[in-house]
């Protein structure tokens, strides 16, 4: 099994999550999914959006990747950043990056929370572009520091 199949496979709902629809959201999702339409959920504690979502996901056979934004999540958490390994920087795909590379379902728990440079990252993705712009600075793609051998 390929890397990115065993990442798809770990993000999937293999049993069907209880869902009790109230209302037409059920074909109203599955309509803005199928046009590649942002959703925004609301509604108060426990009404089920969490459930909805893992229930779509299921439905729609689409990986999900969730994220609890908070005022302390940073743009670079949901898209990813440069870290070092052994005596390399390498990238690590953020879970916003990662969805977006494998079609999952991005649920953004709590987004009103989220600081503004993260929803400014996530306006071109649901806007009519549709893409995730990373941006990585030229001196960091290569070797940043060379920490073994040193002294
Ligand atoms: N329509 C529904 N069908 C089936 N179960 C439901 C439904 N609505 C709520 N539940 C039940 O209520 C529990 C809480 O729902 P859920 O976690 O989805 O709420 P929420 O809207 O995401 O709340 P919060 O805003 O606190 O995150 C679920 O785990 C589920 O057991
Ligand atoms: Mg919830």
């Amino acid at each position: 099994m390929s890397d990115d199949t065993a990442l798809k496979r770990a993000y999937t709902i293999d049993t069907e999550p209880f869902y009790l629809d109230s209302g037409d959201e059920i074909p109203l999702f599955e309509a803005a999914a199928s046009a590649r339409l942002p959703i925004m959920l609301k509604g108060p504690t426990g009404c089920g959006k969490t459930r909805f979502v893992e229930h779509m996901a299921f439905r729609l056979k689409r990986p999900l990747i969730t994220v609890a934004c908070h005022e302390d999540l940073f743009a670079s958490d949901l898209i990813g950043r440069y870290l070092l390994k052994d005596d390399e920087t390498v990238w690590v795909d953020g879970p916003l990056t990662r969805a977006v590379r494998m079609g999952a379902i991005c649920y953004l728990d709590e987004v009103v929370e989220a600081r503004k440079d993260t929803t400014v990252v996530i306006h071109p993705l649901t806007d009519n572009r549709r893409t995730l712009s990373i941006e990585h600075p030229p001196a960091l793609r290569g070797p940043l520091l060379r920490l073994s051998g040193a002294g």
